[in-house]
């Protein structure tokens, strides 16, 4: 497969395909904040419905060279959320977040308590220990509470940076949250509320509200907000390889930051496509040769 993105262009990207050989065409200390959510290796198996893009004079999505095509659902595909070698899948893409990331940039790695441990070792190995910065605790309160043990109700989400003193970290500019006691810290102070701690409390995407996309991993935009906004800088470049229905992107692109998002499911690029596209002027689809359907990239026309 031949990817036709260059890097050094300040366009916002949606990128459909693996993200190991597309990470490789990126030039070093390219980008500033990486946040990624890989698989967890539950041991789950995970659905998605398949979809198509087929050419049609009368579809509703403009193609390359003007061409026509529409999406057409061609059932439901399951995968196990299950890697022989988790580690070994993960590690080569550790090492080229951490080769692309800027000099005061940052990672952000979502996981949960099943691997956790073992990915902070990896992750100490190639970022170096000393670059190891926080485990914020993502706590939420939702769903079946388990009555043989005690239920786990968070994820973790490892920082690193890639030096070891010198990284973005704009406190002023976070979210604060209320005081547990507003009574005890007097009446200034309670209604200016507190910087949040490596303990985040946040609920899940309401099952409801208009932030749903529909995409079964969703996570929370106030969280992703958080991390745009402490550890970047608008105009900066934020990249998520392991994009799903985008929700970095849309964290990055409300702050005025460039977004790149990379997935090798169609079902995702299609729910980005959707839910960023106010973010977007304009966007291309773009056809690879000898694929069955096309690779779509979308991208913000030059002025
Ligand atoms: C847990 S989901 C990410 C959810 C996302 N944070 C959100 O808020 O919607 C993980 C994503 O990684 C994608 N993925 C898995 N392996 C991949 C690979 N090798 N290259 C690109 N994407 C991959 C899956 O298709 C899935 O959408």
């Amino acid at each position: 497969m031949s990817f036709h993105w260059r890097t050094g262009m300040d366009q916002s990207l949606i990128l459909y395909g693996n993200n190991l050989p597309i990470l490789q065409t990126f030039a070093p200390s390219s980008v500033d904040l990486i946040y990624i959510d890989p698989p967890f290796n539950t041991g789950k198996t995970q659905t998605r419905h398949q979809i198509s893009t087929v050419r049609d004079k009368d579809g509703d999505r403009l193609g390359f060279q003007g061409r026509r095509y529409r999406t057409v659902k061609v059932g439901s595909t399951s995968y196990a959320d299950t890697f022989d070698d988790y580690l070994g899948f993960l590690r080569p893409r550790l090492a080229e977040a951490h080769r692309v990331l800027a000099t005061t940039g940052s990672l952000f790695f979502h996981i949960d308590y099943r691997e956790v441990h073992y990915c902070k070792i990896m992750l100490d190995e190639i970022f170096g220990r000393e670059c190891f910065q926080n485990e914020i605790i993502w706590s939420y309160d939702y769903g079946a509470r388990s009555k043989q043990k005690w239920p786990a109700k968070h994820d973790n989400i490892l920082w690193y940076t890639k030096h070891p003193s010198k990284f973005t970290f704009n406190l002023v500019g976070c979210d604060r949250i209320p005081y547990m006691a507003p009574d005890l810290v007097g009446p200034v102070k309670a209604a200016r509320g507190k910087t949040p701690t490596d303990v985040w409390w946040h609920t899940i995407v309401p099952t409801n509200g208009k932030e749903k996309t529909g995409y079964a991993t969703q996570k929370p935009l106030g969280i992703l907000e958080r991390i745009v906004k402490v550890h970047s800088n608008p105009g900066e470049t934020c990249l998520d390889f392991f994009a799903g229905s985008g929700t970095f992107g849309e964290a990055a692109a409300k702050h005025n930051r460039r977004f790149i998002l990379i997935d090798s499911s169609l079902t995702a690029i299609e729910i980005m496509e959707k839910r960023l596209k106010r973010f977007l002027w304009s966007n291309l689809m773009e056809e690879t040769e000898n694929q069955s359907y096309p690779r779509v990239t979308f991208h913000l026309q030059e002025a």
